[in-house]
């Protein structure tokens, strides 16, 4: 990959979720500080994200956790190049947070703003992690989105396919509150997915063989719920066996969804651009290593290769967001102090804008 630019120091900050997050990246691919504090603790009771909790928290810990970010890089403040915060899209208190957080030290310091779009962080941090050059084939799994997109520049994405109803994160947590697994979803299902059977449970592939690239998951959640009642499993009750079987079920079925539609973009990709991929794979569900390796095999068949960033780098976390604030800053891109967080920003988006006036 041909480097953006070497020598530019950007601090990200990252508050759409549940986590709050500041790290300090370089143009070299160096990240020099990388922190996140989960408010897993705190949502944990309500089994999901709770808005204004959130929000709170990020207010809470924002300050402190920038300050420890800059301190482990090692640098004041002077010495960035640019300040860089998730503006959307996201739960808009926490993004609010996050934004005044950097705005605020661009205007004491003198620095660029850089309002990064959050999928576009996750879109990017594979050229963070493995350097790859455009163009790339992405699939970005998380808990609020599932789509297909090729990669072919910074701000330059074209969506091949998404979903239709719920993103595959949600399948996970909606599948682990059913069983009773606790919050966060994901981690859980593939925990309890491991002692389980994953042909035991027939459950079904929505959109599997249909023209196009889209995905569907609210089918496969209501035959969970069937599958749990069925076999008395619901909210942790019943036999463990079961439990383990139809996580694994699940996760079954998810694998063979994505991994035909991954079949089908890397057909496509091959079609418009020449060659077969990478195939990169981004999102708290790249976390997933089940999912990978079905993925993995997938890019393999089909003359491609699959590239998967450190699992640090996929569920949310600020390098991304100062990656993403590098690659902008070194095409000449800042935003204005007034750009406004936005709960909703479609990625596809971003290549309508012109590089100047993003707003
Ligand atoms: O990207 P992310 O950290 O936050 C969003 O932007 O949504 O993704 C969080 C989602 C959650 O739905 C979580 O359950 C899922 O990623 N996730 C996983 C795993 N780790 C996190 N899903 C499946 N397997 C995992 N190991
Ligand atoms: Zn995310």
């Amino acid at each position: 990959m041909t480097n953006p630019a070497k020598n530019l120091t950007v601090l990200g900050i990252e508050t759409s979720c549940d986590e709050t997050a500041a790290a300090v990246v370089t143009g070299a691919g160096e990240i020099r500080a990388n922190l996140v504090l989960s408010q897993l603790d705190e949502h944990r009771p309500y089994g999901g994200v709770v808005p204004e909790i959130a929000a709170r928290s990020h207010l809470d810990h924002i300050d402190r956790l920038v300050g420890q970010a800059m301190e482990q890089a090692g640098l004041g403040f002077a010495e960035l190049d640019g300040v860089a915060a998730t503006a959307g899209p996201g739960l808009i208190g926490g993004v609010f947070v996050g934004v005044m957080t950097a705005k605020a030290i661009a205007l004491a310091w003198n620095l660029p703003f850089l309002a990064v779009n959050h999928l576009e962080g996750h879109a990017l941090s594979a050229r963070l992690s493995d350097r790859l050059d455009f163009p790339y084939l992405l699939l970005l799994v998380s808990g609020g989105h599932c789509q297909l997109l090729a990669v072919e520049g910074v701000g330059q994405y074209r969506r091949f396919g998404g979903t239709i109803d719920d993103a595959v994160g949600e399948a996970f947590d909606k599948t682990a509150k059913l069983l009773g697994l606790g919050y966060p979803g994901g981690p859980a299902v593939e925990q309890e997915a491991e002692a389980g059977d994953p042909a035991a449970v027939a459950l079904p592939r929505p959109m599997l063989g249909r023209p196009g690239l889209d995905f569907s998951f609210s089918g496969l959640k209501t035959a969970v719920r069937q599958a749990a009642e069925k076999a008395g499993i619901l909210a942790g009750g019943g036999d463990a066996q079961a439990r383990a079987d139809l996580a694994a079920s699940f996760q079954a079925a998810v694998g063979d969804i994505l991994a035909e539609r991954c079949a089908k973009a890397i057909e496509r990709f091959q079609q418009e651009y020449g060659r077969p991929g990478p195939l990169v794979v981004a999102g708290g569900v790249a976390a997933n290593r089940n999912l990978r390796a079905r993925l993995e095999t997938v890019a393999a068949a089909a003359g491609s290769r699959l590239v998967a960033p450190p699992p640090a780098l996929c569920t949310d976390n600020a390098a991304m967001i100062a990656w993403a604030g590098v690659e902008r800053l070194a095409l000449g891109l800042s935003d204005p102090l007034d750009f406004a967080a936005r709960p909703r920003w479609p990625l596809e988006s971003l290549a309508e804008k012109s590089p100047a006036g993003r707003d």
